[in-house]
């Protein structure tokens, strides 16, 4: 029998809540097959650093060191709640980018889904988005601007100032062109580059490398995009990207441009993929506001263990019978009230019985 040992970092806010529905779906899929899951919890984050002073303590170090996998949770406070924590060691500088330096999870996958069914959850027109969405965002997790140099102080004129530096070599721009590539081929053998290279030179040598490597896959056409007005595409007429590629701070922003045209990043699942081992969560924050309600939909956190099945242990099936249950769920008219308002054809529950509701389906 396989046996996994997977990291389970709950994380802040609503993280704990919508964890208990993902760790469901999985206690039901090890059920049913030859495999057995380890859960080995782990605090990090701003939890962390109230219960330990350290975001990203060494025991979750070590336990990420040892897991096969990690599935991560949002993390992070509201914006007052913030400030109590010293800069370093907030949650997204004191945890969330080490994990991802640590790990050089360098390709970032997040999809970008919408079964024709659930296309009243998108704020376009149908006339827009009423045939669904099937889109694959690959952003550059561990690079550019994010991990550049930082400097900052009082110049000679007395005035306070801050320089971030973006900085890519070839490598790191090759090897995440590479995956876009490869994913373009097993899909619509179509990829949309992302860029600023008529302000910015590392998009000229990003393009460049995109270029070199694309004569490696002669059967996918490449097109290559600037990032503002792919940002307007994406309202417009967001059914002609297949797989988008960019850099880390682009892929930020459009990513949850993205989530926007979805309806919400609360249907935003990721992989975050390394050479060696790769973490899984959702796109969004911890939503403080409604941490604790029973509101948030788990979708995002249930969706990255369909990634993490996917991809880590390579069991596709299940995760395609994951999305699926997910799906049905919508469909048969369930949702949470952070995403659907009540109406008549909207049963709203709670993020338990949405969990449970999807495990139902599951075990159907
Ligand atoms: C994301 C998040 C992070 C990022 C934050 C929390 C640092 O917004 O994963 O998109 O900017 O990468
Ligand atoms: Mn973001």
């Amino acid at each position: 029998m396989k046996s996994y040992q997977i990291a389970v970092l709950a994380g802040d806010g609503i993280g704990e809540q919508i964890m208990q529905q993902a760790l469901k779906a999985l206690r039901c899929i090890e059920q049913r097959n030859e495999v057995s899951f380890e859960l080995i919890p782990a605090p990090f984050g701003a939890s962390a650093w109230f219960e330990s002073g350290k975001s990203f303590p060494d025991e979750t170090m070590e336990i990420c060191d040892q897991a096969d996998a990690i599935l991560k949770g949002p993390i992070g406070l509201s914006f007052e709640d913030t400030k109590k924590i010293p800069l370093e060691q907030r949650p997204e500088r004191g945890a969330l980018l080490p994990l991802r330096r640590r790990y050089d999870t360098y390709a970032n996958f997040r999809p970008v889904r919408l079964p024709a069914e659930l296309s009243h959850f998108s704020p376009l027109k149908e006339e827009i988005i009423g045939a669904g969405l099937d889109l694959m965002i690959i952003r550059e997790l561990v690079g550019g601007v994010y991990f550049g140099k930082k400097e900052s102080g009082v110049n000679a004129q007395g005035l306070r100032y801050v320089v971030e530096q973006l900085e890519y070599d070839e490598f790191q721009i090759e090897r995440i062109a590479r995956v876009a590539f490869q994913t373009a081929q097993k899909r619509g053998k179509k990829l949309h580059s992302i860029h600023k290279s008529n302000v910015l030179k590392s998009s000229v040598l990003w393009n460049d490398i995109v270029a070199e490597v694309g004569q490696d896959f002669p059967d996918v056409q490449v097109e290559n995009v600037l990032v503002d007005a792919a940002a307007t595409y994406l309202c417009l007429n967001p059914g002609q990207f297949d797989v988008m590629v960019m850099e880390n701070l682009f892929g930020d922003i459009l990513s949850d441009q993205a989530g926007g045209v979805l309806g919400s990043l609360g249907l935003m699942p990721s992989a975050c993929v390394g050479p060696q081992k790769s973490y899984y969560e959702p796109a969004h924050g911890s939503a403080p506001d409604i941490a604790g309600k029973n509101i948030a939909n788990p979708y995002s956190m249930i969706g990255s263990v369909a990634m993490m099945l996917e991809m880590s242990f390579g069991m596709q099936h299940e995760a395609n019978n994951l999305w699926k249950a997910m799906q049905s769920v919508f469909v048969a008219g369930y949702s949470t009230a952070d995403l659907s308002k009540p109406g008549a054809s909207v049963t709203m529950v709670g993020t338990d019985e949405f969990g449970d509701r999807v495990v139902a389906a599951l075990e159907k």
